[in-house]
């Protein structure tokens, strides 16, 4: 079994295509059509997405810059093309190569090299398929009318270019960073002085990634009242399929956050 934070690994792969892309997808995991949809309903991660997008989007408006921090195989990317906003652009930065090749081919089309197929989790069994183009054509179709690209890179190199963005999201990524407390510093370079951060975390310290006295229980710790003006907080479920036999379900808390003037 892949170890939780390493994403280049094929079954983290397939754990995250089929929780990101299962309405595409039916067949990927018919453990989660059945036991787990009567526990938490269908596309339970997809529902996160959409609750996200919900959140955040009395915040953004038309020729916004976007931003996803870690944005694992798109579906957030995706989420937010459907928005009837015209973005001036949507970037996703994702540290893990694997996840952005994925990302690359799903939203926009670009030829996957020889790695790239569809993998997928039955019953902790991995299958592998053939990259299944033909499905994800509805995906390209709406990423299109907008401005999208995926940068492979680590955020901590990213927020060197000094680039603002209107609308920062991050989610889920705090908790799997060496520094909590520096990435949360970090982000405040990023926001324009109008913009928003869309924060989710779920407060998830088994890794150890990060040291103890790194780990807080709450987004207020991480984003004060001197560097941050705090617009709206919320909880909002983030449940993924490890496998067919095994499921993440979080409380996770959701903030939106201005950069402080
Ligand atoms: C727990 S997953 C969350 C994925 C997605 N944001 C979500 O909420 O479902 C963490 C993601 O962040 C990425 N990630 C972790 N550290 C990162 C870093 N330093 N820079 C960019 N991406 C990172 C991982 O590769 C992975 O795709």
């Amino acid at each position: 079994m892949a170890d939780i934070t390493d994403y280049e690994a094929q079954a983290r792969a397939a754990m995250y295509l089929t929780a990101e892309w299962g309405d595409y997808l039916p067949q990927a995991n018919p453990m989660m059509a059945s036991w787990l949809s009567r526990i938490v309903g269908s596309h339970p991660t997809i529902q996160f997405y959409r609750e996200v997008t919900a959140f955040a989007g009395p915040y953004m408006k038309e020729g916004d810059a976007v931003l996803d921090i870690g944005s694992a195989t798109g579906r957030l990317l995706f989420e937010l093309s459907k928005s009837p906003v015209s973005f001036s652009s949507l970037t996703g930065c994702e540290l893990s190569k694997q996840f952005s090749d994925y990302a690359r081919a799903i939203l926009l089309g670009e030829r996957p090299h020889k790695d790239i197929c569809l993998l997928t989790d039955s019953h902790s069994v991995l299958q592998v398929e053939a990259f299944p183009y033909a499905v994800f054509a509805p995906v390209r179709d709406v990423c299109a009318t907008q401005r999208l690209s995926i940068v492979n890179e680590n955020i901590d190199a990213f927020v060197k270019k000094r680039k603002k963005f209107d609308t920062v999201f991050c989610l889920n990524v705090i908790d799997r960073h060496p520094s909590p407390k520096s990435l949360a510093k970090a982000l405040r370079s990023l926001v324009s002085p109008s913009g928003v951060l869309c924060v989710v975390c779920s407060f998830d310290w088994r890794t150890n990634i990060s040291s103890k006295k790194e780990h807080v229980e709450s987004l207020d710790d991480l984003f004060d009242c001197s560097s941050w003006t705090r617009l709206a907080v919320k909880e909002i479920d983030y449940v993924i399929a490890q496998h067919g036999h095994h499921v993440h379900a979080y409380r996770a808390q959701a903030g939106l956050f201005r950069p402080a003037p």
